[in-house]
């Protein structure tokens, strides 16, 4: 059998995947181009991808053989899954494992975009600390605030978690009521206009999914308290990025927390990168060592599985 790994990982997921099969490790740093792995699925059993490459219908098409996509990373907006399903081949995530250290990202961004630490240390690296003064660099409170979070899920959940640490209130929206989170964190389910419009932090926790694609644009932008500050640590096509842009240009909103964007890598000429209230990180949400580790573990896990013809621990449920 053989598999097609998009990226260098860890040794031990690698060696895991050469117990079973013949491994092709795509040798760059950067993604393989939509061309370089057509060609190299060709004559693939299992491709190990991340959610920055593209497994369309094109290229499933060029991949006769393929059984098992499992992809290093909890979406797969970047996974055509009905294509998958047409054609029987069965599709892994890590779900779990990363939960906890994306909640404490998207903390980190609250934290950061409501006091400002971006703008204070370009400041003070930039010579321009001169002296203490009564409103200099002041943000908002953390502590006693409401916070809205759109989508209680796991990540959510963990947010929500965190931020009770703080004493937040907590309000929530989410298809389904989330009864764990309305008795451990007091978290009330609420429409995402009331969230939107009570909430002096709105942190954004869902999938990319057709129904959430552009969720957060003008309208949602001005429903929101002109001190409130927005996180985003989901995907970047959740929100109107124009939209938000022209929001935190013009002070409708105070500041936001971004770790995704509707185009990755954020290109160097996007106007977000020409805002002060802005907290820019280039999806890191779950860049801890130990949980890249195990990311990788459960993917090469879930691929072997399925080269195997074996139930995926972690099966992504098809449509
Ligand atoms: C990261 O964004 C992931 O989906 O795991």
């Amino acid at each position: 059998m053989r598999a097609f790994v998009t990226r260098d990982l860890p040794a031990p997921a690698l060696d895991r995947i050469r117990n079973v099969a013949e491994v092709d490790v795509w040798p760059e740093p950067g993604p393989p181009p939509a061309a370089a792995l057509r060609e190299r699925v060709r004559d693939a059993d299992g491709l190990l991808c991340l959610l920055t490459d593209l497994v369309d219908e094109a290229l499933l098409a060029c991949a006769p053989r393929l059984r098992v996509v499992s992809q290093m990373a909890v979406g797969v907006d970047n996974i055509d899954l009905a294509a998958c399903a047409r054609r029987g081949i069965v599709v892994g995530n890590t779900p779990g494992v990363l939960t906890e250290t994306t909640a404490d990202l998207a903390f980190a961004l609250l934290m950061a975009a409501a006091r400002r630490l971006g703008e204070a240390e370009r400041l003070l690296r930039s010579g321009g600390w001169g002296s203490w003064s009564p409103l200099f660099l002041a943000g908002s409170d953390i502590h006693h605030a409401t916070l809205g979070i759109v989508g209680m899920g796991r990540i959510g959940f963990e947010m929500a978690r965190r931020a009770r640490g703080f004493e937040m209130r907590i309000l929530y929206t989410s298809p389904r009521p989330c009864p764990d989170a309305e008795r451990d964190v007091h978290a009330r389910r609420v429409t995402l206009n009331e969230l939107l419009q009570e909430s002096d932090f709105v942190s954004l926790h869902c999938p990319l999914t057709p129904a959430t694609r552009g969720l957060i644009g003008a309208h949602e932008l001005a429903a929101m308290k002109p001190t409130a500050v927005l996180v985003n640590a989901a995907r970047g096509a959740v929100v109107d990025q124009r939209a938000l842009f022209e929001a935190l240009r013009d002070r409708r909103i105070a500041a936001a927390g971004l770790d995704v964007y509707e185009s990755e890598p954020l290109p160097m000429d996007d106007p977000l990168l020409t805002l002060g209230n802005v907290v820019l990180a280039p999806h890191i949400g779950s860049a801890s060592v130990a949980t890249r580790i195990r990311m990788a573990m459960i993917a090469a896990d879930n691929l072997v599985a399925g080269l195997q013809g074996r139930p995926l621990q972690y099966a992504v449920a098809m449509p």
